[in-house]
């Protein structure tokens, strides 16, 4: 089987090419715009290895999509292209809006003219909103986003289940919750708190540290994509969560005390604009359809997590150079440092 990744060098992308080429004979083809977000040195394992292929591109562009799925007939598409940034989505709605919902539409335009044989779209829990403990959403809870970003991600998942209910085209949707790994970008709370720690600057810890999410490591999400993949339902949603919900605070606590630093350099700063106080997910449709389960637990997963940033120094200073300072000072430099 050969598929077409979308957003093939970015964090959970890049650890799901590794994983296809590693685990399976199946061909990949990755179109990749190379954002801020998008780095060919997550796929270095893979780069020449002949059942995997890199295209420079825009999931915008229609006659490029058009044509790459014309010449490559891909019998698969795993869509993770995104701007995945809340914080990002707040500060610069456009371009969120123009990836996650105008991209989207022309990969399924491409897939419906060249019938391609399935439509993976990954996405995310954050499209149903902040729950009252002890909710947990199953995949019929209602679409409530609060960001831009969780707002285009739940437009594309009605786009993509519009192609399914009026072209037929066999899609199947992923909900996953919070992923953390290695290569994760440090603007998200976990590698941006481990970075942090690192230098010992302060770890910004936004409003009262209780928001509740749920933690998922990366290659379980990929393993259940990859589920999905092969034994999903047509028409479809699965929601993909790690079992492990945690207070933010919490997990900063345990980055401090896994680095060795101390708790103050803990800083409290203004909180989000509409932060979700709480995600939760109900795995279990995609657990009795296809076995799947997560294996990661919390603690040895963001050891390794730790442990990774530390090995890989340079990877860290070449992605927090540049346009990456800008943004820190954009979305810290206003923050107030509060009690
Ligand atoms: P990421 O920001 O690390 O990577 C996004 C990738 O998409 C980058 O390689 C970027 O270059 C590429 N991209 C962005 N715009 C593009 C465009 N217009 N055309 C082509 N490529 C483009 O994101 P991630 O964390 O790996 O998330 C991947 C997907 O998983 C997203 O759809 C996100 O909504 C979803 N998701 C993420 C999480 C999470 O915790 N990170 C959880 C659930 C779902
Ligand atoms: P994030 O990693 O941005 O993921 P999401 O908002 O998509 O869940 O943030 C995870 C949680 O951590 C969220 O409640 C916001 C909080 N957070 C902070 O407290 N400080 C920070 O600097 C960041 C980036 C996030």
């Amino acid at each position: 089987m050969k598929i077409l990744v979308t957003g093939g060098a970015g964090f959970i992308g890049s650890a799901f090419v590794r994983m296809v080429i590693a685990e399976t004979d199946f061909g990949v083809v990755n179109l990749d715009k190379l954002t801020y977000a998008g780095n060919l040195e997550n796929l270095k394992a893979v780069e020449r290895n002949e059942r995997y292929r890199f295209v420079h591109g825009d999931i915008c562009d229609g006659a490029l999509v058009d044509a790459l799925i014309e010449a490559e007939k891909p019998e698969a598409i795993v869509h993770f292209a995104a701007e995945s940034h809340v914080d990002r989505s707040i500060l610069s709605p456009e371009p969120v809006i123009r990836t996650n919902l105008n991209g989207t539409f022309t990969m399924l335009e491409g897939a419906r003219k060249h019938k391609v044989g399935r439509f993976v779209h990954v996405s995310t829990d954050e499209v149903y909103g902040s729950l009252e403990a002890p909710l947990e959403a199953t995949e019929e809870f209602p679409l409530n986003a609060s960001s831009p970003y969780s707002a285009a991600k739940a437009g594309s998942d009605l786009l993509v289940r519009s192609y399914f209910v009026t072209f037929k085209l066999p899609v199947v949707i992923t909900r996953a919750s919070n992923n953390y790994g290695p290569h994760h970008f440090p603007e998200k709370l976990i590698p941006l708190m481990i970075t942090n720690a690192f230098d010992d600057r302060p770890l910004p810890v936004y409003g009262d540290g209780q928001q509740v999410r749920d933690w998922l490591y990366v290659d379980d999400h990929c393993r259940g994509i990859l589920a999905v993949l092969r034994k999903g339902r047509e028409g479809e949603i699965y929601n993909i969560g790690g079992n492990r919900s945690l207070p933010n605070l919490d997990v900063v606590r345990q980055v401090l005390a896994l680095t060795g630093k101390p708790e103050s350099l803990i800083q409290y700063v203004t909180d989000r604009p509409g932060h979700d106080r709480r995600y939760a997910l109900s795995s279990e449709k995609l657990m009795r359809e296809t076995g799947w389960a997560p294996a990661m637990d919390f603690e040895t997963g963001l050891e390794r997590t730790i442990a990774w940033y530390r090995a890989n120094g340079e990877w860290v200073a070449r992605v927090r150079s540049g346009a990456y300072r800008e943004y820190y000072e954009k979305n810290y430099g206003g923050r107030e440092t509060v009690g």
